[in-house]
């Protein structure tokens, strides 16, 4: 009896298999006839290009290994995942182009590796719901709250130079972990109005667990069976999601329940007008995004506070890790080209004053470093925080006249179009100068995308700018950054984020 079941079990599973290869094998079939220009990545029945990657599973082998398709094999690529499902990976800007503007959406599998943390905040919700919530969310970035921003950022950035003397002129150190809890204490503030101190208890739960968030994402993004969701239950990996997921939860729940108390109470005693109108959004009240959640209301309702969860926990999710990187992989780019470094210095010193170390930095100036935002740039180029962003086809996606079947999969290889020669030549040479007028006006526009581009693109760009350039002003006032030992060079695995391996080192002097 107990062999039959087994019998029958197998042949269930093998027939589903058989079928499910089949059908994914049409598809693919169909993708070669109608996209005949791309290439198809080498794939075995079952297991797609998975014995591609078999050499070296590590995370950096898997990045490195997804790279090096693009040389061997061009710009667009056909991909096939287990069970050879179709996906396509692309690079080329025009392609690029038309996947971004398809007129519905749909993202792709490892965005639903967030939900459990940000649910359907605005990176992953969809429709109707999304264009609400961008239309609610999209004033926290008027330019006269960034400015109010700015009051954070100065004060943070100030707590990161006294954290980083600790490193002062004692050999190469790791600066991605301060600029973490730096980048933690920044968007906690501005997206709650509660002060995390994360650099002064780098060791607090909070911090932790979203430490911990961001590693089983990544974990399960490269698990082969990552797409089913019954073998990640059965994980340990999911224990420890829920005991983490308990820990942010609480905690956003804590803040939003107090801030809503003390503004009903403020209601109460007829301090706060009962309306927002722009004078509140924009004038002086201090805001937060979750302030403007709180007052906000949809069709005559307020949000609940599950509605604004989502959306604040999508903040601290959004809002740190890519800063981060862009941070680190800036000060490492800077100490590795000391000519930069100088020109930098130098910029900032012209327009900011000798004594630009002490000053508090404004919207203003900071709009004013053109040298330093070339050098942003060149960092987001050869080191995007994003590397890639994944979309799903609707059926009416059209590529090159083309309709894209329902459910394939496309990742949009930020990282491979901005290393690629063709574009960028010299793709590994540091080199602002890529980014003066005359360059930019000679590529297309969707050629570099670090925050993406169209409709669904970053609505935290300008914030993150700003914090980028408040902190890296702060850094290079108070110290010079000098180039690590080459056995420190960085190296790089990804994630939702592109993050260094082992870190991003650098020396510092004191200026
Ligand atoms: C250097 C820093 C940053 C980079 C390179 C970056 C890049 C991106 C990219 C590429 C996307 C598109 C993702 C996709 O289509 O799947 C995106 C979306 C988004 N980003 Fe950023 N981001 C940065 C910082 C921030 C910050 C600081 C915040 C919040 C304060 C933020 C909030 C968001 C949100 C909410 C979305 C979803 C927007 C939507 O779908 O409407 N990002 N970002």
């Amino acid at each position: 009896m107990f062999i039959l079941l087994i019998i029958s079990l197998i042949a269930i599973v093998t027939t589903w298999v058989v079928l499910t290869v089949a059908k994914n094998m049409l598809v693919v079939r169909a993708l070669q006839k109608k996209l005949s220009k791309l290439h198809t990545i080498p794939a075995v029945p079952v297991l797609g290009n998975s014995l591609l990657f078999k050499r070296d599973s590590s995370p950096p082998a898997i990045f490195a290994r997804m790279k090096e398709f693009h040389h061997i094999f061009g710009n667009d690529l056909i991909a096939q995942g287990l069970f050879n499902k179709p996906a396509l990976q692309i690079t080329s800007a025009a392609m690029v182009e038309q996947v971004i503007g398809a007129k519905t959406i749909q993202k792709s599998l490892i965005y639903d590796f967030m939900k459990p943390w940000v649910n359907e905040g605005l990176i992953t919700a969809l429709g109707k719901k999304w264009a609400l919530r961008r239309k609610i969310i999209t004033p926290t970035f008027h330019f006269k709250i960034l400015e109010e921003f700015l009051a954070i950022f100065n004060r943070q950035t100030e707590v990161l130079v006294e954290k980083l003397q600790q490193q002062s002129e004692k050999g190469d150190f790791d600066i991605y972990k301060y600029i973490t809890l730096c980048a933690l204490d920044i968007i906690s503030e501005s997206a709650m109005g509660v002060k995390l101190n994360a650099q002064d208890s780098p060791s607090s739960s909070y911090v932790k667990a979203v430490k911990e968030m961001s590693e089983i994402i990544f974990r399960r993004l490269f698990s082969l069976g990552n797409e089913y969701k019954i073998l990640f239950q059965l994980s340990k990996a999911a224990q420890r999601q829920k005991a983490a997921l308990s820990i942010l939860h609480e905690f956003t729940n804590s803040v939003i329940l107090a801030r809503k108390h003390q503004l009903e109470d403020e209601q109460l005693r007829k301090t706060t007008l009962e309306k927002m109108d722009e004078t509140d959004i924009y004038g002086k009240r201090k805001m937060t995004l979750l302030e403007l959640l709180l007052n906000v209301s949809v069709e005559g309702h307020r949000l609940n506070e599950t509605d604004i969860r989502e959306e604040v926990d999508t903040f601290m999710f959004a809002g740190h890790d890519t800063t981060t990187s862009c941070i680190s992989f800036s000060a490492y780019h800077i100490a590795q080209n000391p000519e930069v470094q100088r020109k930098l210095y130098e910029e900032m010193v012209l327009v900011l004053g000798e004594n630009f170390k002490t000053i508090e930095l404004t919207y203003s100036m900071l709009q004013e470093l053109k040298y330093l935002d070339m050098t942003i740039k060149e960092v987001l180029r050869i080191h995007p925080s994003v590397p890639i962003i994944g979309r799903k086809s609707t059926g009416d996606m059209i590529i090159d006249g083309q309709a894209i079947p329902a459910g394939v999969d496309i990742a949009i290889f930020i990282y491979a179009m901005h290393n690629n020669p063709e574009i960028f030549p010299e793709p590994e040479k540091f080199d602002p100068e890529r980014f003066n007028e005359e360059n930019c006006s000679k590529r297309h526009p969707y050629s570099y995308i670090p925050f993406s581009a169209g409709a669904r693109n970053c609505v935290g760009q300008k914030y993150a700018l700003l914090e980028v350039k408040t902190t890296l002003v702060k850094i290079l006032g108070n110290y010079q950054l000098l180039p690590c030992h080459p056995k420190n060079n960085v190296q790089l695995k990804t994630d939702m984020t592109l993050r260094p391996v082992n870190g991003a080192f650098v020396k510092i002097i004191p200026r």
